[in-house]
């Protein structure tokens, strides 16, 4: 297993939190989007539930429902119980506890869970990893990453993050990244160096408000757009 499959948790959002952490609006949300490092979230499920057309891809993709299951289930105790241990990081605003935002978790990899096997049939699913990614130039309209890009930066590079992130922006029109911040609840120590490289290369480049915010200060999206 990479280092990043084995050491980044399946963990997985619900569509709503998708919704308000990228601001997405009816018009985009009806035009092809690519869901990078998507994971067990539910937001692939739900939106092709709703005639949308996603596709998720994510290294977890090349495991078995069984072994997706089995990592869920071994992980789902620990992320809790260090969410508890931190509870002072979090806003607990949309989610007021601990319990209620496992069962929200719980109930958006569920819904992925039943979706992952038809999913992988109609190629909605698809197992690939930053930074390199299978599809042609701009086939999609947006494509989204939450929680992986800029919130593990302690264990991935300036350079990995520069090279997926032109990678997206070579397969979508718009690229929309949520958090910006790290584990930790502070702000990605490649922030400020990327959004320079990426201006240097002509990519206009917006840090947006959004309605979301669960890690404390965590309610900013990076927008690219070439
Ligand atoms: C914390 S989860 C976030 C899941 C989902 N996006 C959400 O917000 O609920 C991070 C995801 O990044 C995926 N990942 C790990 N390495 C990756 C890579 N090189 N390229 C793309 N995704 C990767 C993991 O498998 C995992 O599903």
């Amino acid at each position: 297993m990479s280092f990043t499959l084995s050491k980044v948790v399946p963990w997985g959002r619900s569509y709503e939190e998708y919704i308000s952490m990228f601001s997405l609006s009816p018009s985009e949300l009806s035009k092809p989007i690519l869901g990078c490092s998507d994971g067990p979230a539910s937001f692939n499920s739900i939106l092709n539930k709703q005639n949308g057309s996603i596709v998720s891809v994510d290294p977890l993709y090349s495991c078995t429902p069984e072994q997706i299951q089995k990592r869920i289930d071994e992980t789902y105790n620990t992320v809790l119980e260090q969410t508890r241990e931190n509870q002072n990081e979090f806003v607990w605003n949309h989610i007021a506890t601990v319990e209620e935002l496992g069962k929200i978790r719980m109930a958006a990899m569920n819904e992925f869970m039943k979706d992952y096997e038809k999913g992988k049939k109609e190629k909605r699913y698809i197992n690939a990893s930053l930074p390199q990614l299978p599809f042609r130039d701009k086939k999609f309209n947006i494509a989204l990453c939450s929680h992986f890009l800029f919130l593990y930066s302690e264990q991935l590079t300036e350079k990995f993050h520069f090279e997926s992130i032109k990678e997206l922006c070579r397969v979508a029109k718009i690229v929309k990244i949520f958090p910006v911040l790290e584990l930790g609840s502070v702000k990605s120590r490649h922030l400020e160096a990327i959004i320079k490289r990426l201006e240097k290369e002509n990519f206009r480049v917006k840090l947006k408000k959004v309605a979301y915010e669960f890690q404390k200060g965590g309610n900013e999206m990076l927008e690219i757009a070439n």
